[in-house]
């Protein structure tokens, strides 16, 4: 049965790396594969993402978690949930713990709100099926940063955010796959690209064979 896969992780994680690894290992495999992204996996998400990450703008992070969810829903209807009924697998990078992980903890808003529902609103019934949470060290996850920064791949509003943010971020994944073992996979993001992939084939393939 094809399945909603979501890879989740600090900026830096390396998870878009594997993403593309897994689509084609897939693909390979004669499965039909939808690689997408949230923010930005339909027209309007690609605009709401420009707006949120650009750095033109600084949403107040109520409006920064109200875009985030905006661009989910509309991704959801638009894109993964017609996928799903077609029999494709769907390979997301980012999904909900995103949401939980930036916008309710690193900004705070978790003193303020009880997200389940509006989660749930967004996601619409496409819950993953599966999440592999790319545990980084903050002190790796910079780095990476850094060096991408150098190679001239331009930062995001969100990378630039102070050492605080990301550790906060960081602290909240533990927690998020501490409370969602049955869904998420823990992988070890300092092990070798080829390492870490042998891992998600691994997983993905006992799924094929179910
Ligand atoms: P990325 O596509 O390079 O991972 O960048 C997306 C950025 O958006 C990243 O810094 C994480 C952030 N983000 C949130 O803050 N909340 C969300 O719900 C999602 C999906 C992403």
């Amino acid at each position: 049965m094809n399945q909603l896969i979501t890879f989740e992780g600090a900026d830096g994680c390396g998870k878009s790396t594997q993403l593309q690894l897994t689509t084609a290992w897939l693909r390979h495999q004669g499965k039909q594969v939808l690689q997408t992204k949230q923010p930005g996996g339909t027209p309007l998400g690609v605009e709401i993402r420009r707006l949120l990450l650009s750095g033109e703008f600084t949403p107040i992070p109520e409006c920064e978690l109200l875009m985030f969810l905006a661009d989910r829903a509309q991704h959801v209807k638009e894109v993964i949930q017609p996928a799903l009924q077609a029999g494709v697998w769907v390979l997301c990078d980012r999904y909900s713990d995103s949401t939980l992980a930036y916008q309710l903890a690193a900004r705070g808003l978790d003193e303020k709100l009880d997200l389940t529902a509006m989660l749930a609103f967004a996601e619409a019934g496409c819950v993953p099926h599966q999440t592999f949470w790319f545990d980084v060290s903050i002190e790796t996850a910079m780095l990476r940063l850094e060096k991408r920064q150098q190679s001239g791949e331009p930062s995001n509003r969100l990378d630039d955010e102070a050492m605080a943010f990301h550790q906060r971020v960081h602290q909240a994944f533990g927690y998020i796959y501490q409370a969602n073992q049955e869904r998420m996979i823990r992988l070890d993001a300092s092990a070798s690209i080829e390492t870490i992939q042998q891992q998600i084939q691994q997983i993905i393939q006992k799924k094929i064979r179910c």
